[in-house]
């Protein structure tokens, strides 16, 4: 296995953004190390491919402001989600060319795992372990967001047209969190989002209603209102900000509003969840407008069941995707950059491993 004769390539976080500041590619560095050997009840696996996700901007920062994150260190490789295939095993259920994935995966291009790592998954599905960066999105973390949102926090009803907004909608959870909707029987989708390229993707190929780009539109809550005048029952809100205090003031009395991420703010030194201006909180309050916290990661006893039902519904073409694929695992600063500007339609990975 020409693995070990090579050195292990590696990415570290060489310096943090400063909380106020965007990241940048020089805020990672390239290294060079060992493979480390594999020992017994150990496997040694390929990187494939790896995610990149809003939530590692909060890692960067020295205070991630919030419980659940743990911020990266300095001088060493970042963790998130990331998958790979197994070159050597040393541990009993796992063989070469298995396919595993997890949340913990390093950014590195070979891995060596414990087998009892409790973050560490085995791929059973043929179709996934044929289209494995799936895993990561539509299939994975994204997906499961999109779907434990709508399902556990959007309180729709099939049948009763209510309407939904929903922000960052050309990304990762939002492209998602439409189509559930629309599978489980809402009326009008509109999605909102930051380029028209996107916009006419959400409505010629996803199925959305409406889409409006927040970045060229003077008054959202105008448009809104033109597009849905009956008033919006769920919002979920993938960005917070201004654009959410826009949606906001469009809502129903008695609406929802899945508090799925703040990314707008996520450059900014404020604490998770971001506080929201003093008449949003009222609007919330006197309409009776639920805002609760939501996290995926409370959800993990149901995920099995879940995935089924997101990989058949992609497998049906009932649930379509995009990915935007970086090559190398040397961009892979540059692709978590790139998705803090809005670079990627669909879910943004990296693929590691290039085609031998
Ligand atoms: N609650 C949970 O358990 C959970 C789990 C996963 C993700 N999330 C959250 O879900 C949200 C979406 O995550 P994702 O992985 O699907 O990422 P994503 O939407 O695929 O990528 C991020 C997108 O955010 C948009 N964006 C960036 N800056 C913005 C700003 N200032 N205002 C408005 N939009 C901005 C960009 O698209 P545009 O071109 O539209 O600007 C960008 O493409 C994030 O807030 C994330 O933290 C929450």
């Amino acid at each position: 296995m020409a693995a070990e004769m090579i050195g292990n390539r590696c990415i570290v976080l060489r310096s943090r953004p400063g909380v106020e500041n965007e990241p940048t590619e020089s805020n990672f560095a390239l290294k060079t190390i060992e493979i480390s050997s594999v020992s017994e009840g150990q496997v040694l696996a390929r990187t494939l491919f790896l995610s990149v996700d809003p939530y590692m901007r909060c890692q960067m920062n020295e205070h991630t402001g919030t419980g659940y994150l743990a911020p990266w260190s300095l001088g060493q490789p970042p963790k998130g989600g990331g998958l790979g295939t197994v070159v050597k095993s040393k541990c009993e259920g796992l063989r070469e060319g298995d396919i595993l994935y997890s949340f913990q995966w390093p950014w590195k291009e070979f891995v060596v795992f414990s087998g009892d790592d409790s973050h560490l998954s085995k791929e059973s599905s043929p179709f996934l372990c044929s289209n494995p960066s799936l895993l990561l999105g539509i299939v994975g973390m994204t997906g499961l967001t999109s779907y434990f949102g709508i399902r556990e926090k959007a309180h729709i009803k099939s049948g009763t047209n209510q309407s939904v907004v929903i922000s960052g909608a050309a990304g990762a959870c939002g492209m998602a969190a439409g189509q559930i909707a629309k599978l489980d029987g809402c009326g009008m989708v509109i999605g909102i989002c930051g380029s028209d390229d996107k916009c006419h993707w959400l409505t010629d190929e996803l199925g959305f209603d409406y889409a409006i780009n927040y970045k060229t539109t003077k008054n959202i809550k105008e448009e809104i209102q033109l597009k849905c005048p009956a008033g919006i029952d769920v919002y979920f809100d993938n960005v917070g900000g201004e654009v959410s205090n826009e949606v906001i003031r469009c809502m129903n009395p008695n609406s929802h509003v899945v508090l799925c991420g703040q990314i707008a703010m996520y450059n900014k030194d404020v604490p998770y969840p971001p506080p929201i201006p003093e008449d949003i909180q009222n609007q919330l309050r006197n309409n009776n407008i639920t805002r609760d916290r939501f996290l995926v990661l409370n959800y993990v006893e149901k995920f099995q069941d879940a995935k089924k039902q997101l990989e058949a519904w992609v497998r049906e073409g009932k649930l379509k995707y995009r990915e935007t694929i970086e090559k190398g695992l040397e961009n892979t600063g540059r692709a978590l950059v790139s998705l803090m500007r809005g670079g990627n339609i669909g879910k943004q990975v990296v693929k590691v491993a290039q085609d031998d």
